[in-house]
């Protein structure tokens, strides 16, 4: 796990399993102090010490007091750096230092009244009193030596300590959330007051260093990447492009199961901020592989393995090709490097299904650190178009998992012209940019309708629309029902074929966003 090289002042999350670290993460970064997570078991020679100016230990699902809880390189404790121990990282910290934790079987869980018990850089400026977020077994009840009380709740006599003379600060609750009031101030003071942060970090900041990484990592040698008319893969590319120019490989795979002019309006974008893609026209061949396929899994299979085979083809045609880069984004990341510590599982339409593997290439993954929200502000610092950057999430397998059952070239071509009329009406009623994600599937069934006098016995489109921040979990999008009828209209006027429309009102969990 390469973590270091990056210039700007940092704050390290050592991640204990808490559902909210991510969130400690985000709140950082909006404070403007870059924040790298890593997993508890983190090595401390692999945290840059150069730039790193303070270490945050993330709540957990654990109990500290347990025997084997998990527990982080005692000398991180000890190190001389400001230190902010979250609930479980407090408890952990608490106990290292010989102090003893109450083992609870109820869970506290929900808000709490804080107040202060000692006036604090920690704590300025805030009411005396005020409500936080509380998700926590055990509590420390007996202080070690040097630590003192800044504030207790009903329930909890140490909410919010500190151990100066150790640079160890610690609260029970979970400023992070946005239901602890005033909990952003905390955040802020840890940074600021006790670490010192010069702050200022932003998007911008970050592709500059990005670019000098890259530049760093590859030297001379050459880097393919794989575009899919995703923001990842464009923002990646851009980035390679600014770093390295005529050693990045950008190779468009066209599928031959994309949207109405998607494969151009990406290719088209990304030559026009220069940089130098190739397009494969591999329509021909995916079809025919997927010929009569029904089984989806099967048709992922195959998808992959032809991709794969053309990947290997052209990075073959380059030639001399050491390093593939992926735009792995920090929530794809950090789910393989979770408490259960470091592995390489990413998840596997990112990973281009063993390639890296089976051509022993090295990986460039520079956007490893940044969330989504994060690489559209990248794209937008590299002149990407606003248009490529606002773009819903698309499968690798593309409309062959919207087709249900076999695909054919009929099928798509109906599918693709409902599915234009369906974003083009989103686009017009601004609901495009509201959602995470909408398209239309084809149905594998006929059903029976009247145009005229004629009876019709024709396909059925169903639509999707959900609303998401990261495609987990999604809940069905509230478009309004005039809108929905006119896109209905149009289809079912425009679309010789289908004569039904339907709109999908479930969620995830328990339906999945695709339909397959
Ligand atoms: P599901 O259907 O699993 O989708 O709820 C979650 C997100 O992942 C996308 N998706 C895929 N992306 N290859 C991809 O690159 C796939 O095989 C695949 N299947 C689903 C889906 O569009 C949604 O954004």
């Amino acid at each position: 796990m390469e973590l270091n090289s990056k210039k700007s002042e940092s704050i390290w999350i050592l991640d204990f399993g808490s559902q909210f670290t991510q969130l400690i993460a985000r709140r950082v970064r909006e404070l403007g102090v870059f924040s790298r997570v890593v997993p508890y078991s983190v090595k401390p020679e692999e945290i840059d010490w150069d730039t790193a100016r303070g270490l945050i230990f993330s709540g957990g699902p654990a109990s500290a007091a347990a025997p084997g809880a998990p527990a982080c390189d005692p000398s991180l404790f000890e190190r001389a750096i400001p230190k902010l121990g979250i609930c479980y990282g407090l408890q952990l910290y608490g106990k290292h230092r010989g102090g003893r934790l109450a083992q609870s079987h109820q869970r506290e869980y929900g808000r709490a009244r804080f107040s202060r018990v000692k006036d604090h850089p920690l704590l300025a400026g805030i009411p005396d009193s005020f409500d936080v977020w509380m998700s926590h077994g055990d509590t420390l009840v007996d202080l070690p030596p040097g630590m003192t009380i800044l504030g207790k709740t009903n329930t909890v006599e140490a909410a919010a300590v500190a151990d100066p003379d150790r640079q160890f600060w610690g609260v029970q609750f979970h400023p992070e959330v946005n239901h602890t009031e005033h909990g952003r101030e905390i955040l802020k003071h840890f940074l600021y007051d006790i670490c010192h942060c010069r702050g200022g970090w932003n998007a911008g900041m970050f592709a500059e260093e990005a670019i000098a990484g890259v530049r760093e990592q590859v030297g001379e040698k050459q880097v393919v990447l794989g575009i899919s008319g995703g923001v990842d893969s464009a923002v990646l590319s851009v980035l390679l492009q600014h770093a390295i120019g005529p050693r990045s490989h950008p190779v468009f795979v066209d599928t031959g199961l994309l949207r109405n002019d998607e494969a151009s309006q990406v290719v088209d974008a990304l030559r026009g901020v220069g940089v130098h893609i190739t397009v494969v026209n591999a329509a021909e061949r995916f079809l025919s592989a997927l010929d009569g396929v029904v089984d989806p899994e099967q048709k992922r299979k195959i998808i992959g393995r032809v991709f794969i085979d053309i990947f290997e083809a052209e990075a073959k045609r380059i030639g001399k090709i050491e390093f593939l880069a992926q735009g792995t984004l920090y929530p794809d990341w950090i789910e393989s490097v979770s408490v259960a510590g470091p592995s390489s599982v990413i998840k596997s339409h990112h990973n281009v299904g063993g390639l890296p593997e089976r051509m022993h290439l090295k990986l460039v993954e520079p956007l490893r650190w940044l969330f989504k929200d994060e690489v559209r502000a990248v794209g937008k610092h590299l002149g990407l178009p606003e248009h490529i950057l606002g773009r819903h999430p698309f499968p690798g397998p593309g409309l062959a998992v919207r087709i249900l059952g076999a695909v054919t070239r009929p099928d798509l071509e109906l599918l693709r012209r409902a599915d234009t009329i369906y974003l083009e009406e989103l686009h017009k009623s601004g609901w495009y940019d509201k959602i995470w994600q909408a398209f239309s599937v084809l149905l594998p069934i006929q059903s029976v309708g009247v145009m005229g006098d004629e009876r019709t016995y024709e396909r059925v489109v169903a639509l999707r629309a959900v609303t998401s921040t990261d495609g987990m979990t999604a809940d069905w999008a509230e478009i309004p029902h005039e809108l929905l009828g006119q896109i209905s209209n149009r289809i079912i006027n425009e679309v010789p074929g289908i004569n039904r429309v339907v709109y999908d009102i479930s969620s995830k969990p328990p339906a999945t966003i695709e339909w397959e």
